[in-house]
C-alpha cells in the first residue's frame, strides 16, 4: 500500500467557504482574513495577530519591524529551514548559525554563548569583534516547543529581541513555575505560523505573524502592503480610499481572502488534528518501541511540560546501524512510502560554507541530521497505514 508523505485534510466546510469567498466577488484581503486573524490571535491568546502570504513573509516584516539592519547579527539555529536565516540576509545582515540539543534539536543556548564568545575574539568568520548581536530566532522543530521562558531570560540579559519561528507550532504550548503557554501567548517579541500545505493547519501558502506590541503589529503590517499609511487598508472595504500615502518600502505579503476562507475552518478543528496526529505519534511508539529499546531506533517524545503539535515525526537511526538513513530513505520509497529530511542543517548548504561555516562549527547538528529521518503523519491517515510505514521501517533497518 503507498502512503504519502502528507495528505491534507480539507472537508466540505473549506470548501463550501472558498465557494462563498468566490461568488462574494471580493478575493484578496478582506472580511475572511479579519475574521481569520480575530480567531487565530484568541486561539493563541495574543493581542494581534497579522495576516501574510508566508511564515517567511512574517518573519521578514518581523524583522524589519524590530529594525534589523545591514551590519547587524542574529542568533539563528542551524536545525532549521532556509527561511529562518534567510530573513536576516534580506536586511545585509549575517545569520550566527548555532548547534542544536541533541534530544529536541531545538537551539542550544550554551552554544549561542559561545559563538558570542567568538565573535567578541574576532574568532567568528571575518564578523568583526563589535558587530552588534540583536536578535535570536528560536525554531520549535517538529513542534515540540523549547522552553521560551528559559529563552526570553537569555535574550533580556543580551538585550536581543525574540523571533519566534512557529512554522510547527501550532496548536503548541510549553509550562514552566508559572504554568502553560502557548506559542504566540507573548512568548517572543513576535512569533510566526506557517499555513503552507503541509503544515498543522493550511491555506495553501500562508502564514501569520502574532504580537502583543501595537507598535509591531501596525508596522508589519504596513510593510506587508507595500509600505502603505495604515488607512489605506480602507481600499480593502467598500468606500475605501484611494488617497493612501507610501510610508516604507514595503513588501506584497498580504494574504487572499480565498486563503483565509480555508484557514477559518482548518483554525475551528486544528485541536481535534492535533488529536488525530497525536494518535498516529502513539501508534507509531507502540509499533516501535521494540526497536528504540534495543537500541536501534530513537523515537521522538512528549514530555510531561510539552503540548507537541506533532507536525513532525522524526526517527533516528543509532550511530553504528547497518543500514544509512539514505538507504533507509531508498527502501521507504521502494516501498511507496514517502518520507522527509528536517534538515540538512544551515551549515552545510553552499550559502553558509562560503561565509566559512564549517562541520565542527556545529558539531551535534553535523551529526545528527546524517542519521535522522521523518516519517508520514497527518490528521487522515488511518490505521492501515501507520502499520504500513512502521513494518516497511523495520524490514528496512532490521
Ligand atoms: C521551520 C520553518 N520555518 C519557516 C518555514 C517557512 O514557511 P513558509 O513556507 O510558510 O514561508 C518553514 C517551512 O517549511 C519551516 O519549516
Amino acid at each position: 500500500m503507498a502512503v504519502p508523505y502528507y495528505r491534507p485534510d480539507l472537508r466540505a466546510e473549506e470548501i463550501e467557504e472558498v465557494c462563498e469567498t468566490l461568488r462574494s466577488g471580493w478575493l484578496t484581503t478582506g472580511p475572511r482574513v479579519a475574521r481569520f486573524e480575530r480567531e487565530f490571535a484568541a486561539a493563541v491568546g495574543a493581542e494581534t495577530a497579522v495576516a501574510l502570504n508566508s511564515a517567511t513573509a512574517a518573519m521578514h516584516v518581523a524583522t524589519a519591524a524590530l529594525g534589523l539592519r545591514r551590519g547587524d547579527a542574529v542568533l539563528v539555529p542551524t536545525m532549521t529551514f532556509a527561511a529562518t536565516a534567510e530573513v536576516v540576509l534580506y536586511a545585509g545582515a549575517t545569520p550566527i548559525l548555532v548547534d542544536c540539543d541533541e534530544r529536541t534539536l531545538g537551539i542550544d543556548l550554551d552554544d549561542a554563548r559561545a559563538k558570542i564568545e567568538r565573535l567578541r575574539e574576532g574568532a567568528l568568520l571575518d564578523l568583526e569583534p563589535d558587530t552588534s548581536v540583536v536578535g535570536v530566532m528560536p525554531v520549535h522543530v517538529g513542534g515540540l516547543m523549547i522552553d521560551m521562558t528559559e529563552l526570553r531570560e537569555f535574550a533580556a540579559e543580551l538585550d536581543l529581541w525574540t523571533i519566534e519561528d512557529a512554522a510547527h507550532a501550532f496548536p503548541a504550548s510549553y509550562r514552566d513555575a508559572k504554568g502553560w503557554h502557548t506559542a504566540g501567548q507573548n512568548t517572543a517579541s513576535v512569533s510566526c505560523f506557517s499555513f503552507y500545505a503541509n503544515k498543522t493547519i493550511t491555506t495553501g501558502e500562508g502564514g501569520m505573524a502574532v504580537t502583543s506590541r501595537r507598535d509591531l503589529a501596525d508596522r508589519m503590517r504596513c510593510l506587508s502592503l507595500h509600505g502603505l499609511s495604515s488607512d489605506a487598508w480602507g481600499r480593502y472595504r467598500s468606500g475605501g480610499s484611494w488617497d493612501y500615502r507610501i510610508v516604507a518600502a514595503g513588501f506584497k505579503y498580504n494574504l487572499t481572502d480565498v486563503a483565509a476562507a480555508i484557514g477559518i475552518h482548518q483554525l475551528a478543528r486544528a485541536e481535534e488534528m492535533r488529536e488525530a496526529r497525536r494518535e498516529v505519534a502513539r501508534r507509531y511508539d507502540e509499533l516501535l518501541i521494540d526497536l528504540a529499546r534495543t537500541g536501534q531506533l530513537e523515537l521522538p517524545s512528549e514530555p510531561a511540560d510539552r503540548r507537541h503539535a506533532w507536525h513532525l515525526y522524526q526517527v533516528r537511526l543509532a550511530p553504528d546501524a547497518a543500514v544509512d538513513r539514505d538507504d533507509v530513505i531508498r527502501r521507504l520509497g521502494a516501498a511507496e512510502i514517502g518520507t522527509s529530511v528536517h534538515w540538512r542543517p544551515l551549515h552545510l548548504h553552499p550559502l553558509y560554507e562560503e561565509a566559512g561555516w564549517t562541520p565542527d562549527d556545529c558539531p551535534v547538528a553535523s551529526e545528527v541530521w546524517e542519521r535522522t529521518l521523518s516519517l508520514p503523519i497527518f490528521p487522515t491517515m488511518r490505521d492501515a497505514e501507520v502499520r504500513e510505514v512502521a513494518a516497511a521501517l523495520r524490514a528496512a533497518i532490521v
